[in-house]
């Protein structure tokens, strides 16, 4: 799960999923910018995951790299800037099939973005769990029934 910062939207990304998932596969967060690498997820984030049972206080933002085409499967960026940002570190066709505009699971090719929720209020935290969690659900049904 890829953000900008990792502590905003791809954390709860990582912590909807894992819910979902249980331990069936390995679920895990980066930011394409490390410009709060080693921090906390906001408080915003936090709570609104505590919310709705998910807890996601232990978690510690670091910077996607290049490496990580090789230890994970599937890439999910929460906006088109991650996106591409993410396409630029890639270094084969391999690498850029695994990547994946997160609400393309529920709305295929609707490039919709999950607004970046960090300058403004908690009702934009709120909205990115909805539709997280939805999209989350389309994912974690494919994993369970094996569709990928
Ligand atoms: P995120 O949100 O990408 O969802 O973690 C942001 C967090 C921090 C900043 C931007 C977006 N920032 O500019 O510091």
């Amino acid at each position: 799960m890829v953000c900008l910062g990792n502590i905003c939207r791809s954390p709860l990304a990582e912590g909807i999923l894992q819910s979902k998932v249980i331990d069936t596969v390995v679920v895990d967060s980066a930011g394409t910018s490390g410009y709060h690498e080693g921090a906390s997820p906001d408080p915003r984030s936090i709570l609104v995951a505590k919310k709705n049972g998910i807890d996601i206080a232990n978690q510690r933002s670091r910077k996607f790299v290049a490496s990580d085409f090789n230890n994970f499967d599937l890439i999910y960026a929460m906006d088109d800037t991650n996106y591409h940002n993410i396409l630029k570190l890639s270094t084969s066709e391999k690498d850029k099939n695994k990547v994946r505009m997160i609400m393309d699971e529920l709305y295929p090719n609707g490039y919709i973005n999950v607004p970046d929720p960090y300058y403004g209020g908690d009702e934009g935290f709120d909205n990115v769990f909805k539709m997280l969690d939805e999209a989350c659900n389309v994912i974690a049904k494919k994993i369970i029934t094996n569709e990928r």
